[in-house]
């Protein structure tokens, strides 16, 4: 078992139609939950690590229950760099042994979005690693929005073309009406299909990223919610549009939420249920199962990558 890059694994992702599954960990019981649960379902999949999670847990905690859990089970796995900032934190984790950084430059203007990445690509590529990028900016569709702004926010698809072609980068995130966390959309869900349809037939063998993909299943915000939790509201992508999505040349798909959602409702409900539990690993255990199980139904249900490994 090593840390790999991704690029075989898009590949294979983009010939069968289905998205490897991207999720962010910040601790030893996310680390296990994951990779047992990418074990039972013989699935590809990605680690990530985000800036809050490095400032959480410490990068060298993290690369080494990463390691233990590729040799606990035996499995390859690409660790990822989830928004990393500027040149020189995608530098630090490409020294510290990340195999996949990504350069988060969407908001700045697109020649240096464009020079900012190129720089990551050169450092990163001379050590065999590889790099995402971002282009637009994630934002749900309202109900009222118009082309207009859709077009001021979204991934304009000529100049995605232009962006892989001038950055020499082996992904690329979009936006097509996704955000992060757990209240995506103030209307009806929405997904701009249209734009990613172009996308994709301008860069048919290209892997395309989608970020804010949680699902928020409504059990789960009202599991939460029944064990003491207030997310009123909360709603996500649903299911269907991330298949469809992942048939469509995306590539990577990236869950945090469905997963903070998942752990926090199961931890929850030990604590409300027996408030003489004070052992962490009482509560934890249960934590790092919901884990296995909301990554596991990922999958098997949503990606389409159960038995691709
Ligand atoms: O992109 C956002 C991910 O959900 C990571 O979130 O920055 O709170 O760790 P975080
Ligand atoms: P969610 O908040 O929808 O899980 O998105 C996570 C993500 O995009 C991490 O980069
Ligand atoms: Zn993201």
């Amino acid at each position: 078992m090593a840390l790999i890059t991704s690029t075989e694994m898009f590949k294979k992702a983009l010939e069968g139609h289905y998205a490897v599954g991207a999720f962010n960990v910040n601790n030893m019981e996310i680390i296990q939950g994951i990779t047992e649960a990418a074990q039972q379902e013989h699935s590809p999949f990605i680690l990530q690590v985000s800036a809050g999670a490095r400032k959480y847990a410490k990068t060298v905690y993290l690369v080494k229950l990463v390691e233990a859990a590729m040799e606990d089970t035996g499995l390859d796995t690409v660790l990822h760099l989830d928004h990393g900032e500027d040149f020189e934190i995608c530098k630090q984790c490409v020294d510290d042994g990340f195999s996949s950084v990504m350069i988060d430059a969407s908001k700045l203007p697109f020649d240096e979005n464009v020079r900012e990445t190129k720089r990551v690509v050169e450092y990163a590529h001379d050590r065999g690693v590889v790099v995402e990028a971002e282009l637009g900016k994630l934002a749900g569709i309202e109900d009222n929005v118009n082309v207009s702004e859709a077009d001021a926010l979204f991934t304009d698809p000529d100049q995605a073309a232009e962006f892989v072609e001038k950055t020499g980068v082996d992904s690329l995130a979009i936006a097509i009406g996704t955000s992060h966390g757990a209240y995506k959309f103030k209307g009806e869900p929405r997904l701009d299909f249209d734009r990613l349809a172009k996308v994709h037939s301008l860069m048919p063998d290209f892997p395309i990223v989608l970020h804010g993909a949680s699902s928020v299943p409504q059990e789960f915000v009202e599991f939460c919610n029944k064990y003491g939790g207030e997310i009123p509201g909360a709603r996500g992508v649903p299911e269907d549009m991330l298949r469809k999505a992942a048939t469509m040349g995306v590539a990577k798909i990236n869950i945090d939420t469905d997963l903070r959602l998942a752990m926090t409702g199961n931890i929850r409900k030990v604590l409300f249920e027996q408030p003489d539990v004070f052992d962490p690993r009482t509560y934890l255990k249960p934590g790092r199962e919901a884990i296995k199980n909301m990554v596991a139904h990922k999958m098997r249900d949503v990606l389409g990558s159960s038995g691709k490994y």
